[in-house]
């Protein structure tokens, strides 16, 4: 049974990338902290998420060593392939900017590890425990109110709460909205999100720009493949049977021109509606955002998990060096140095989005649109600075 009622100094709300990277880092430090999971342990191990880890989480992890499973299993990726109405290039960013390259590693093993690792060092978690509301977070005596999934109420008491339970997480649900503002975007575009249990089909990041919408492939493992497909609004996840999937995706990716995708059984399919937002600040007395919980954004970058990553190495030394040094630096400037991140990454983000989607309409303003998208793929197969920049953002956070 997990446990009601309890205290720590710091209380970690979710055990994703953000959560556990925290409490990993404040554990190794001696800080007394406790996780609370709304979800059971065989839930996390079976979600299928991002898996694409910038050089610089990579680093952090291995800062902290965190990075073995990573190094084992990962594997470094570092090319990228457009195809459009114009025909189809490759930047490899290895050989671009800064020279930084990806590793690919699926989320859910990340969070395996980092919870393997975290239990191992003693460190406390509580499954199956949602996070209700964080109360009196600019008093004395802030604290959470839990309840457990057959329904019994809690409370941890503690000195600092994170939340990093995600957008839908009660730490920003918590956060009265005269102390907070709210910067959302919705880019009124949809994923298809799908998992197909076939190998890739490219060495490459494919983004396929078609008239019919986007396209997107990306290697999670040797066996298991990540694909997008841009979709209308309101299609239901179940609606695509697995061979019009796999049409959709020949036909957008070029399948005559460029070379078969490996097909295989789709065992994931989900709706995402491509959305961006940002929270300021990031602080709310003792409880203070990292991740999704922070800031969502869209997945056309593959910035999410590599944000968590640092914006929890940030949160654990400004509370590590608050709670055993008295030093309060790093807890008064978390909300600044985390926002200039979160913002650039958007950005980019953003850029990504406009680069790859064709607007639908048949008005001015959209065909206006689709030439200047179609201008800026053109700078970016011929223009070597202009990759230089790209791959610099494109791996960097
Ligand atoms: N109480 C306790 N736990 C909660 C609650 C709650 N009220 N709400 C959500 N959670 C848990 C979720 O079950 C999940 O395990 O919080 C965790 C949040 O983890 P992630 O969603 O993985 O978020 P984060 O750690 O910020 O990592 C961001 O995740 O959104 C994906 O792929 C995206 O890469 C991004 C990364």
């Amino acid at each position: 049974m997990p446990t009601v009622d309890g205290s720590a100094d710091v209380v970690v709300l979710g055990a994703g990338p953000a959560g556990l990277v925290l409490a990993n880092l404040l554990l190794a430090r001696g800080v007394d902290c406790v996780v609370l999971e709304r979800a059971e342990l065989d839930h996390l191990h079976a979600r299928a998420r991002a898996g694409f880890l910038a050089a610089n989480t990579v680093r952090i992890l291995e800062r902290h060593g965190l990075a073995d499973g990573l190094r084992r299993r990962g594997h470094t990726h570092s090319t990228c392939e457009f195809r459009t109405e114009d025909g189809r290039f490759q930047l490899d960013y290895s050989a671009l900017g800064r020279g930084e390259v990806h590793t690919v590693y699926p989320q859910q093993d990340l969070v395996e590890d980092l919870l393997a690792h975290y239990l191992a060092a003693g460190g406390r978690i509580s499954f199956g425990t949602e996070a209700v509301a964080v109360r009196g977070a600019d008093g004395a005596e802030p604290s959470v109110s839990v309840r457990t999934a057959d329904g019994r109420p809690g409370r941890w008491r503690a000195r600092y709460v994170a939340g990093c339970d995600g957008r839908h997480g009660a730490a920003r649900r918590s956060i009265p909205d005269h102390s907070v503002r709210r910067f959302r975007r919705d880019h009124d575009v949809t994923w298809l999100g799908l998992l197909a249990e076939a190998p890739p089909s490219l060495d490459a990041v494919g983004y396929a720009v078609h008239e019919r919408g986007f396209a997107g492939h990306m290697a999670r493992t040797s066996a298991l493949t990540r694909y997008y497909l841009q979709c209308e609004r309101g299609t239901p996840a179940d609606s695509w049977s697995d061979e019009r999937i796999w049409d959709e995706l020949d036909l957008r990716m070029g399948a005559k021109e460029y070379g078969p995708l490996r097909r295989g059984r789709i065992v994931q399919r989900s709706v995402i509606g491509l959305e961006s937002d940002v929270l300021e600040p990031l602080r709310y007395g003792a409880l203070f955002l990292a991740g999704d919980a922070a800031s969502l954004i869209s997945p056309s970058a593959a910035k999410g998990a590599n944000l968590a990553v640092l914006e929890a190495e940030l949160l654990a030394h400004a509370l590590i060096d608050d709670l055993t040094r008295k030093d309060p630096v790093g807890v008064e400037s978390y909300s600044a140095r985390c926002l200039a991140r979160i913002w650039s990454a958007q950005e980019f983000s953003h850029w990504m989005i406009e680069l790859l989607h064709s607007a639908s309409g048949r008005d001015d303003a959209s065909r206006f649109l689709n030439r200047t998208r179609r201008s800026r793929m053109a700078a970016l197969r011929t223009s070597r600075s202009q990759q230089d920049w790209f791959a610099e953002r494109y791996v960097g956070v």
